[in-house]
């Protein structure tokens, strides 16, 4: 018999880190965690077993399906969107082929269990591409359809998977005679930027916010690289957390469609320069714009419409913006370095 378990990849990024931790703390899933790089010590406890590894290694992921029964996948491994603006192609590879591995590994496992096996899969805000500032502060709350006009690789992959998942769900093998046996359930959350107090982000384009508050904690000073007035959706990872377990748990039913649009609070650079300084008054913050990234902040929407998670799986985050500094970021930052 193998073994049942709730595989997650990237496991050691992180929304790896708040996933393992929320998962491990409830003792009722056995998980595999899978990285290219070392999990934290912090994290193994709550392991049944860690695989340092590649997404695109196919013996690897042969040797999973061999191994275990996976009722769920939470695939977190991507090169972010920073990093991947520096080697398109590699991130190409990692965000879309490594992917699709998932896919047909989960693909695999479904046929073997037949029943669908579960496939969460974060994707994010860069599936979108608004053309200008203009057109961004007159778009409002976006919805998943609109403006999916992606202007970086991580944004393209983003979106092209999120319909690769459409495909594997509800297409493959569509002129098989036997097509409905093979399925995924597919299911995908476009986060906006994500804050935590626990890990440090690095390759992404909302890090400005994050890392201010980080370097502010330990008193080094933070030269931000949007302008002032730059607005994005952000969300604590708590609340990221509880979206993904949430769009896990509800029945295929009730989802109405595959992709899901989550958010708590849309904070100007500004508006979080005065939250650190509030709660660091020594901070010495500075905002020196790079064009190149501001242009890809720019094109991300200020806000997004999260109406039909609300409606289909009663999503509604726990954290407002002053909730979210006074009641979680600044308390534990302020442990972590003190
Ligand atoms: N952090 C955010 O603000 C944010 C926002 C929107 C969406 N997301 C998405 O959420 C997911 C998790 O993001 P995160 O913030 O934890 O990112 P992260 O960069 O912290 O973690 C990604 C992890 O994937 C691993 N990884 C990279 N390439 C790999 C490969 N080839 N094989 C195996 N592992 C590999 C890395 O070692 C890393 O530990 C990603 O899909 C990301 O696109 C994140």
């Amino acid at each position: 018999m193998r073994k049942e378990i709730v595989l997650i990849t990237g496991a050691n990024g992180e929304m790896g880190h708040g996933l393992i931790a929320h998962l491990g703390e409830t003792k009722k899933y056995s998980i595999v965690a899978m990285d290219v790089q070392p999990l934290d010590d912090s994290l193994r406890p709550y392991c049944e077993r860690f695989i340092q590894g590649d997404i695109l290694d196919l013996m690897l992921l042969g040797r999973l399906v061999s191994e275990f029964e996976i009722r769920t996948i939470y695939h977190l491994a991507s090169i972010l969107s920073t990093k991947a603006e520096y080697n398109p192609e590699t991130a190409h590879r990692v965000n879309v082929e490594g992917t699709l591995n998932l896919l047909r590994l989960a693909v695999e496992q479904s046929s073997w269990q037949g029943r669908p096996v579960k496939f969460i899969y974060p994707s994010s805000i860069a599936a979108y591409g608004l053309p200008s500032v203009a057109a961004k502060e007159k778009a409002g709350k976006v919805k998943e359809a609109d403006w999916c006009q992606p202007i970086t690789m991580y944004g393209v992959n983003k979106l092209y998977c999120e319909h690769l998942g459409r495909y594997y769900t509800t297409n493959y093998r569509q002129l098989a005679a036997d097509h409905n046996k093979f399925t995924v359930d597919f299911r995908s959350i476009r986060f906006p930027g994500l804050v935590s107090s626990v890990t440090i982000p690095t390759g992404g384009t909302s890090d400005y916010g994050p890392e201010m508050l980080h370097h502010a904690a330990q008193g080094i000073p933070y030269s931000c690289f949007v302008r002032p007035d730059s607005r994005l959706p952000f969300m604590v990872m708590p609340d990221a957390i509880k979206s993904l377990l949430m769009l896990e748990a509800v029945s295929r039913e009730k989802l109405t469609q595959l992709v899901y649009n989550v958010t708590s609070f849309s904070p100007t650079a500004l508006d979080f320069y005065n939250q650190v300084k509030n709660a660091f008054p020594k901070a010495v913050v500075t905002f020196e714009p790079d064009m190149a990234r501001q242009a890809i902040v720019d094109s991300w929407p200020a806000d997004v419409d999260d109406s039909m998670a609300a409606r289909d799986w009663t999503w509604k985050p726990d954290y407002n913006e002053k909730r979210a500094f006074d009641e979680y970021l600044i308390p534990s930052i302020k442990a972590r370095y003190s």
